[in-house]
């Protein structure tokens, strides 16, 4: 077993532990990537101000998101398939979040079902909703949220239509994975993942399976995605689904101060500023970028969070120092879950507190809340929201 210091190092390890096709479906973004790859350069290009004989002893990440206490500013980010980077992936995940005191989020499109993921937890979990076409199945997914006791609705609002991942294209990504030749061998070489799953009766997409009317087998996320997502989801609708939650109102996929006003405008608790991973339009601007003239248009009005790029505690801190109440990690977590299940998503997660707190105190600082962007060296140009 190798040191774990990092989340690069969790990220080998998942390579090595997880069928090729899950790796590839987590660490790709749309067409050429480039939106992937700023997503987290960008965080790169910001610099920190080190302060020094600063007292520094009694130190706190602790602050608050949508109203719930977290232990850092970071929330687990809903990822499709979960249960397919291990077994029972999102169960272990809501676990290792709530032992930890962040928010899990838990996806539309995961393996494991809201009534799962609730049965194994105790602390309320926030649910993310696609909307389908079917208005039926949407109004009970949310009901079923409800009665979970989930304390929030992410309505995600930028994935209506599939950005086109080539390599899922390639590997016929499908949960299960379909019995081919090449699966099969590349399944024979990571045997952990197998027996894993060997012993779990959770495969298939637990909160549509058995749910939806007429529908046996939605193993495609691509299929399933351009026959029953609604591609007509408008602000209308989204006042709708707004209307049918009591809880906290959470809009995700928001890149520009003209939707974020939108979303304020509508009473949202919360907006994630998010490029969904870098997974939908390629070519759009960073999380990082995108966020300074979101913040100037509604920081005021609304929680600010951020996504898409994280994958240490220094981004969270030039995130949070920039303005944002909050972050969301996907894939830091995802690479955590698939190399070393529940341990490793807690690995994760203290591996970023422990860069956030000591960088943090490196600026000068003792509680996370007091921290502004006078600890960041900005380039030019970086945050006036042009590319
Ligand atoms: C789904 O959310 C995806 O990005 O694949």
């Amino acid at each position: 077993m190798p040191v774990i210091t990092d989340i690069e190092d969790l990220r080998r390890l998942y390579r090595r532990r997880v069928p090729k096709m899950f790796y590839d479906y987590c660490e790709s973004g749309s067409w050429s990537e480039q939106t992937f790859r700023e997503n987290s350069a960008d965080f790169r290009r910001i610099h920190l101000r080190q302060r020094v004989a600063v007292r520094l002893s009694g130190r706190s990440t602790r602050t608050t998101m949508a109203g719930q206490e977290v232990a850092m500013p970071v929330a687990l980010a809903p990822v499709g398939m979960t249960g397919m980077q291990a077994a029972d992936g999102e169960i272990k995940a809501a676990r290792a979040a709530e032992a930890f005191g962040v928010p899990y989020t838990l996806s539309t499109m995961s393996i494991c079902s809201i009534e799962d993921v609730a049965e194994h937890t105790t602390a309320p979990f926030w649910f993310q909703l696609y909307v389908m076409r079917d208005q039926d199945f949407v109004r009970r997914l949310i009901g079923r949220a409800r009665d979970a006791g989930c304390s929030a609705l992410v309505l995600t609002l930028d994935l209506q239509i599939l950005g086109q991942r080539h390599k899922d294209i390639k590997n016929g990504l499908s949960a299960p994975p379909k019995p081919t030749l090449r699966n099969i061998i590349d399944l024979s070489t990571r045997w952990r993942w197998g027996l894993g799953m060997l012993g779990t009766r959770r495969r298939q997409f637990r909160n549509i399976v058995g749910h939806v009317k007429g529908v046996e087998d939605p193993a495609s996320l691509m299929k399933w995605t351009a026959e029953q997502f609604d591609p007509d989801l408008d602000w209308k609708k989204v006042e709708g689904i707004r209307d049918m939650w009591d809880g906290r109102f959470i809009l995700k996929g928001i890149n520009d101060a003209e939707d974020a006003k939108m979303a304020a405008r509508l009473g949202a608790d919360a907006i994630i500023v998010s490029n969904h991973g870098g997974r939908q339009l390629d070519g759009a601007l960073s999380s990082i970028r995108a966020l300074p003239a979101i913040l100037d248009a509604v920081g005021d009005r609304l929680e600010v969070f951020l996504d898409s790029g994280i994958r240490s505690g220094q981004d969270v801190l030039k995130a949070v120092a920039m303005g944002a109440k909050g972050t969301l990690i996907g894939r830091a977590y995802i690479y955590g879950l698939g190399a070393l299940g529940e341990t490793g998503v807690t690995k994760a997660l203290e591996i970023i507190r422990n860069e956030l707190d000591l960088s943090m105190a490196f600026c000068g600082h003792r509680d996370i809340n007091e921290v502004g962007r006078e600890i960041l060296l900005i380039p030019g140009g970086f945050a006036d929201g042009r590319a």
